[in-house]
């Protein structure tokens, strides 16, 4: 399509756009045809403020995210900073080896997700392919599916806790999908980088119900 056009995802159209004499990226979120019209907007509108929402907040709590510079909620529009990067889930696939340079990437996104669920946020698509590598750099992105929860979790707060495990579960899935045979250490470095954020008590916990829901899910597609 556009020579602009970064990427389409399952909901969204990704292009470059010259704005204010700046390059930016714009995410588009465009109809769905299969939902009602309805329906659809409501979904559209409601992931575009949580993407901005959560974005802002993210880069509040010290985590490397695109600026945000403009939001449509007509057309379903964010313009935002365009990070000329990596995502961390091709390096992952281009490299047999998991070197240090990829433990220590995988350590740092544990970590943000860490001070994001810390604070009440969960991610809502915490996978490799949602950080972008830009000069070294880690950067999260992708936050339509985010949650502000309105608290910091505490032990005893299940609810909560099981919402941050499910988040927790989808990169355990999404590590699964790449490298079955070292999804655990992936996981297991990536909860090294949490647990500095998030204190050994709740991760223990968190993790926990991660193993639980495992369990129940195996059993249920039995
Ligand atoms: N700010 C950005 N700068 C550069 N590339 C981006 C940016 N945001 C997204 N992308 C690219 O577009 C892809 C899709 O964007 P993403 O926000 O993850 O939407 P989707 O919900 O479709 O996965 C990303 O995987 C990344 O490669
Ligand atoms: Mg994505």
């Amino acid at each position: 399509m556009n020579r602009n056009q970064i990427a389409v995802g399952a909901e969204a159209v990704l292009y470059l756009e010259d704005w204010l004499g700046m390059t930016v990226l714009v995410k588009e979120r465009v109809p769905k045809g299969y939902r009602s019209v309805e329906f659809d907007s409501y979904i559209r509108r409601l992931r575009t403020i949580n993407e901005v929402r959560a974005m802002i907040r993210a880069r509040e709590l010290g985590i490397p995210v695109p600026r945000i510079y403009d939001v449509d909620l007509v057309n379903m529009r964010i313009r935002m900073e365009y990070l000329n990067g990596v995502p961390l889930v091709k390096i992952l696939m281009n490299n047999e080896e998991l070197n240090d340079t990829i433990i220590n990437y995988i350590r740092i996104m544990g970590n943000y997700i860490g001070v994001l669920h810390r604070n009440g946020i969960m991610h809502g698509d915490p996978t490799p392919a949602n950080a972008l590598i830009v000069d070294d750099k880690l950067y999260l992105i992708d936050f339509g599916l985010s949650e502000i929860l309105g608290r910091a979790p505490t032990m005893r707060d299940i609810r909560i806790l099981y919402k941050l495990a499910l988040d927790l579960n989808v990169t355990l899935r999404s590590f699964e999908a790449l490298r079955k045979d070292q999804s655990r250490l992936l996981f297991m470095e990536f909860l090294n980088g949490y647990r500095d954020a998030m204190g050994p008590e709740l991760t223990d916990r968190i993790n926990s119900i991660v193993n639980r829901v495992r369990r129940m899910v195996r059993y249920a597609v039995r």
